[in-house]
């Protein structure tokens, strides 16, 4: 298969062909990506709360990105990768921005980075897609603000919060985005924005009408037994048979029937003997 560009991204939209896009967070999960044939992988800092254990994403870091992207890139050579910005790093300066996106190319070896947040970061969205480092967008939901929102909640319900939401994603397209994020908005917002824009939108909790999905790869395996916001599908249980396989393990490590003769290594009698003297 080959490797999507964010280039070819747009002509996917325009040739309505729907985009796939899923998380990875270390070699074995860039593996199963990669080996699905998704379209593109996102190290979303979601890691902080699924494979780090965090409430939120707030504690995470430049540096768990990288740690995390350089493992993603080893398993899939041949799929698009995008990273999130964590927390502050596009917030602070332009030159903190430019600098901490460009080692997520740079050191991690990422094709592009994602940040969140609309007419505010304009001029960062700017700013690295001049430094050659192409910017995927996300509004909406908007979990690194979720301090500010009150929760992790559905956005752009009213008037006010749907416009801000719909002009947000014009200006991104503006400002050079070649893909939007929109997480957590009511499907008609979603499908009027997708209509509206030449860029992909990938949609979470968006519903249907957008040009790609995004799901977390631990969310849709049931890796974890946590609690499931409705637009998560679970294609498997993971998690139960997990559970089941370490309770098996154990239980035979317990009665003396793990290791079998077949997992086990002999020696030359001689040897043996020669020891034993
Ligand atoms: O971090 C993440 O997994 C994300 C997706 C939910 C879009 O940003
Ligand atoms: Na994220």
């Amino acid at each position: 298969k080959e490797k999507v560009t964010t280039v070819k991204l747009a002509d996917m939209k325009a040739n309505k062909q729907r985009i796939s896009m899923v998380t990875a967070y270390d070699f074995p999960t860039a593996k199963v990506a990669e080996a699905a044939g998704v379209d593109l992988i996102l190290v979303g800092d979601s890691l902080g709360m699924v494979v780090l254990g965090h409430e939120t994403t707030l504690p995470v870091t430049v540096e768990d990105m990288i740690h995390h992207t350089k493992a993603v890139k080893r398993g899939a050579k041949h799929t698009l990768v995008v990273t999130d910005m964590p927390f502050l790093s596009a917030n602070v300066s332009i030159a903190d921005t430019v600098r901490n996106a460009g080692r997520m190319i740079q050191e991690a070896g990422a094709d592009a980075v994602k940040l969140e947040g609309g007419r505010e970061m304009l001029e960062e969205i700017r700013a690295l897609i001049r430094a050659n480092i192409p910017v995927m967008g996300h509004l909406g939901l908007t979990p690194q603000a979720v301090n500010k929102l009150g929760g992790f909640k559905l956005q752009g319900r009213d008037l006010d919060g749907a416009k801000r939401i719909y002009e947000d994603a014009l200006r991104l397209q503006e400002a050079g985005c070649f893909a939007i994020v929109l997480e957590l908005v009511p499907m008609p917002l979603a499908t009027l924005i997708t209509e509206q824009l030449d860029i992909p939108t990938i949609g979470i909790g968006a519903g249907a009408g957008c040009d790609g999905q995004v799901l977390v790869m631990h969310d849709l395996l049931g890796i974890t037994n946590d609690y499931m916001p409705r637009f998560v599908k679970k294609y498997a249980n993971m998690y139960e048979s997990m559970v089941d396989a370490v309770r098996s393990y154990t239980q035979d490590v317990r009665d003396g029937s793990f290791p079998g003769p077949s997992h086990e290594f002999g020696m030359k009698e001689e040897i043996l003997a020669a020891l034993k003297k």
